[in-house]
C-alpha cells in the first residue's frame, strides 16, 4: 500500500463519530449492507493481531428482527434494531479448549488470563471491523449497554460456558451528523518513561475540555456530573458490578480469591510462534 500522509491519517480519524441514527428502509427496517461490504468488515475483524495465536473472541451477528429487538431491549440501545449490521462481540475462551481437546491435549486453568486475553482479542477484532466500516463510509456505535442485560443476553444468544459479551457493535450509514467529541488532553494519557498523575489544575482543565461531550440540546455539558452518574457511589457501574460477577461465574470465567494464594516467581512464557 502507498503510505498515507500524516494529514490524511489525521483526517480519517478526525472523521470518526459514534453514530446512533442510521439510514433505514421506509418502514424503519435495517438498510441491507452490500454483501461485499459485510465480507470485508468481517475480513478486517479477522485480520486483527492476537496474542498467543489464540483468537479468543466470537461475534454473534444479529440477523433476525426478533433477536435484534430483544438485544435492543436488553442493552437499552434502540439502534440495535435499525443499524445495517449489528453484532455482539464476545470474549471466547471456549474454542481454544475445544481445539486442544480435538488435538488430544488438556486445557489448563487460567480464568483471569482468559478474561484478559479474551477482552483484548475481542476489542481488537471489533475495532478493526469498525475502522473498516468507517473506511467504506459507514459509522457505528460500540454498545457497552450489554452490561444492562447480561444474564438475558447469555440466554437469548445461547452463549455457552467460556463465552461472554464484551459489547455490541452497530454499523450503518449515518442519518445524523454529531459534532466531533472531545478527548482529554494528551499529556494526561501519554506518560514518558514513568507514570505521572495529572495535577489538580490539569484535571480541572481536562473537565473543561470534555464538558461538551455531556451537552444535551441547549443544556451546557457537565462532564464531571456525567462521570458521577457512571462511576460514583450508587452510580451505573456499581449497579452493573454484581451482574458482571454473576455472569463471569456462570460462564466459568471467575478467578475469585483463593485463600492464602501465593504468587510464584514469574517464569518466561513459551516462545511465541505467531
Ligand atoms: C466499549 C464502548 C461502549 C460504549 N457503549 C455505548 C452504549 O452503550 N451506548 C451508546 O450510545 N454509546 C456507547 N459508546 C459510545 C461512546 O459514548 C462514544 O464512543 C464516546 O462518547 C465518544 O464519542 P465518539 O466515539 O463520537 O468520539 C460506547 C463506546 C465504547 C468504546
Amino acid at each position: 500500500m502507498t503510505p498515507r500522509t500524516p494529514e490524511e491519517v489525521r483526517a480519517f480519524f478526525d472523521a470518526h463519530r459514534t453514530v446512533r441514527q442510521y439510514v433505514t428502509g421506509e418502514d424503519g427496517s435495517p438498510l441491507p449492507m452490500p454483501e461485499e461490504h459485510l465480507d470485508v468488515l468481517l475480513h478486517a475483524a479477522q485480520r486483527a493481531p492476537t496474542d498467543a495465536t489464540a483468537q479468543l473472541y466470537s461475534f454473534v451477528r444479529l440477523v433476525s428482527p426478533e433477536v435484534r429487538a430483544r438485544v435492543a431491549e436488553l442493552t437499552t440501545n434502540a439502534h440495535v434494531q435499525t443499524a445495517s449490521e449489528a453484532f455482539v462481540v464476545c470474549l471466547d475462551v471456549r474454542r481454544v479448549g475445544q481445539l486442544l481437546r480435538v488435538a488430544g491435549h488438556e486445557v489448563g486453568h487460567w480464568p483471569a488470563i482468559g478474561v484478559h486475553f479474551g477482552i483484548g482479542d475481542a476489542v481488537m477484532a471489533g475495532q478493526n471491523l469498525l475502522t473498516a466500516a468507517e473506511l467504506l463510509g459507514y459509522q457505528g456505535c460500540w454498545i457497552g449497554g450489554v452490561m444492562n442485560g447480561l444474564e438475558g443476553l447469555l440466554d437469548v444468544l445461547a452463549l455457552p460456558e467460556g463465552v461472554l459479551p464484551f459489547a455490541a457493535l452497530t454499523v450503518g450509514l449515518p442519518a445524523e451528523t454529531p459534532p466531533q467529541r472531545p478527548r482529554v488532553p494528551r499529556s494526561l494519557v501519554v506518560h514518558e518513561d514513568r507514570y505521572r498523575d495529572g495535577t489538580d489544575e490539569e484535571l480541572r482543565g481536562a473537565i473543561e475540555v470534555m464538558n461538551p461531550i455531556a451537552a444535551r440540546g441547549d443544556q451546557p455539558g457537565d462532564w464531571a456530573r456525567l462521570l458521577r452518574a457512571y462511576w460514583a457511589p450508587g452510580g451505573g457501574m456499581e449497579k452493573r458490578e454484581p451482574h458482571l460477577v454473576a455472569a463471569l461465574k456462570r460462564q466459568g470465567l471467575w478467578a475469585g480469591e483463593e485463600e492464602g494464594a501465593t504468587v510464584p516467581p514469574a517464569e518466561a512464557a513459551p516462545a511465541r510462534e505467531g
